[in-house]
C-alpha cells in the first residue's frame, strides 16, 4: 500500500462548492441517512466531489466534512485511506489503476505496468504530456477471477492483455472511453468460466449440452482422431453450404453483445461474417449454427447458450422483451 498523502499546498485551491446540481444532489443524499448518521454520506459525498473536480482536494475534504458535522481529522482518515480517491491532480480523460496484488501479478500486471510506462509516464501520478493521463499500482480490486485488471473511474476492465490495454488507454487518450466496453475483454460472462458454464446448469441446458457433445462424438470420425486431424476438421469452411447469409453493414448494427456468451471478439468474427443484426441470428436453423459453433470453435455454446431464443427476443422488443422472456437483464 502506498502513503498517500494530499497534494502540496501549491497544488491546493483556497476554496471548494458543489456545482448547483451536484449540491441539491448532496442535500438529498444527506437526507437518506437517519438523524444523527448523516456522516454515512461521507464517502457518496467525497467521490461526487472529486467526479466534480478530477480529484480530492483539502477545501473538499473539510467543506464535505463541515456539512456532515465531522472533525476534519475523521474526513482525512477516509480520504487518504481508500485508493480510489485521488488526492493530487490526476489526468484528465483517464487514470489508471492497475492492479499489483498476487493473482493479477501472476497473470502479467507487470506487462500491464510497462504499457503505462511506455504509453502515460515512467512514474505512477505523474500526467503524459497534455495531462490528460496518468496511472498507478493498487492493491486488489476485488476481480481477481478475471485477473489482469485495471480500474479506470468507477469502471474495471478485466482478462488483460497488454496489446488490448495499450487500445484502451488510446480509446481514452482520443476521448473515446465510454466506447470501450466494461468488465471481461474476452469472451467470458461476467466472472463465469471461459468457454461457458460448467456447472448450475438448467436441466434443459444440460440436457441439450449432452446432445451436442454426443451429436459431435457421432459425427466425428474414427479415422480422424489425430489430433492435428482433428483440429482441422472442426473449422468449417467459408464456402460450405450451411453458412448463413451475411449481409453489408447496416447504417445502425444491432449491439450482438447483449447476446449472453458474445464479446467484443466474436462480435468482430460475426461481423466479418456479415452478420450484424439480431434477426439474422434469430433465423438460423440447426445446420447453419452447427456451422457457426464450429466456425467459432464454441463446442456447443451456441446452443447451450441459446443464442436464437436471446435474439429472437432482442429482435422482437429489445432489452425489455428480453427481461421478459428471461426475468433478467442481457449481458
Ligand atoms: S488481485 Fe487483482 S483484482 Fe484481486
Amino acid at each position: 500500500m502506498s502513503v498517500r498523502r494530499l497534494a502540496e499546498d501549491q497544488f491546493q485551491p483556497a476554496a471548494f462548492a458543489f456545482n448547483a446540481e451536484n449540491a441539491v444532489w448532496a442535500e438529498k443524499t444527506i437526507n437518506k441517512y437517519p438523524e444523527g448518521r448523516q456522516q454515512s454520506a461521507i464517502i457518496p459525498l467525497m467521490m461526487r466531489a472529486q467526479e466534480q473536480d478530477g480529484w480530492v482536494t483539502r477545501a473538499a475534504i473539510e467543506k464535505i466534512a463541515d456539512m456532515l458535522d465531522m472533525a476534519y481529522i475523521r474526513a482525512l482518515e477516509v480520504a487518504t485511506f481508500y485508493t480510489q480517491f485521488q488526492l493530487n491532480p490526476v489526468g484528465t480523460r483517464a487514470h489508471v489503476q492497475v492492479c499489483g496484488t498476487t493473482p493479477c501479478m501472476l497473470r502479467g500486471a507487470e506487462g500491464l505496468i510497462k504499457v503505462c510506462k511506455s504509453r502515460i509516464h515512467d512514474h505512477a501520478f505523474e500526467r503524459n504530456a497534455d495531462g490528460t493521463l496518468s496511472w498507478e499500482e493498487v492493491e486488489c480490486q476485488g476481480a481477481c477471477v478475471n485477473a489482469p485488471m485495471v480500474v479506470i473511474g468507477k469502471d474495471t476492465y478485466e482478462d488483460l492483455t497488454p496489446a488490448r490495454l495499450e487500445e484502451i488507454i488510446d480509446a481514452f487518450a482520443a476521448g473515446k472511453g465510454s466506447e470501450v466496453p466494461t468488465g471481461p475483454q474476452i469472451d467470458r460472462v461476467f466472472s463465469a468460466p471461459e468457454g461457458g458454464l460448467t456447472s448450475l446448469l438448467s436441466d434443459e441446458t444440460k440436457a441439450k449440452s449432452v446432445a451436442a457433445k454426443a451429436k459431435a462424438a457421432a459425427e466425428q470420425p474414427i479415422a480422424d482422431t489425430a489430433p492435428e486431424k482433428t483440429e482441422a476438421a472442426k473449422k468449417p469452411s467459408l464456402d460450405d453450404k450451411d453458412r448463413p447469409a451475411g449481409i453489408e453493414r447496416p447504417a445502425q448494427p444491432d449491439d450482438l453483445r447483449l447476446i449472453s456468451g458474445v464479446g467484443p471478439k466474436i462480435e468482430s468474427i460475426l461481423h466479418e461474417l456479415g452478420i450484424f443484426t439480431f434477426a439474422q441470428v434469430a433465423s438460423w436453423h440447426e445446420a447453419e449454427r452447427h456451422w457457426v459453433d464450429g466456425y467459432l470453435n464454441f463446442k456447443g455454446r451456441i446452443e447451450r447458450d441459446d443464442w436464437v431464443r436471446q435474439a429472437e427476443a432482442l429482435a422482437k422488443g429489445g432489452e425489455a422483451e428480453y427481461i421478459k422472456v428471461f426475468g433478467k437483464k442481457p449481458r
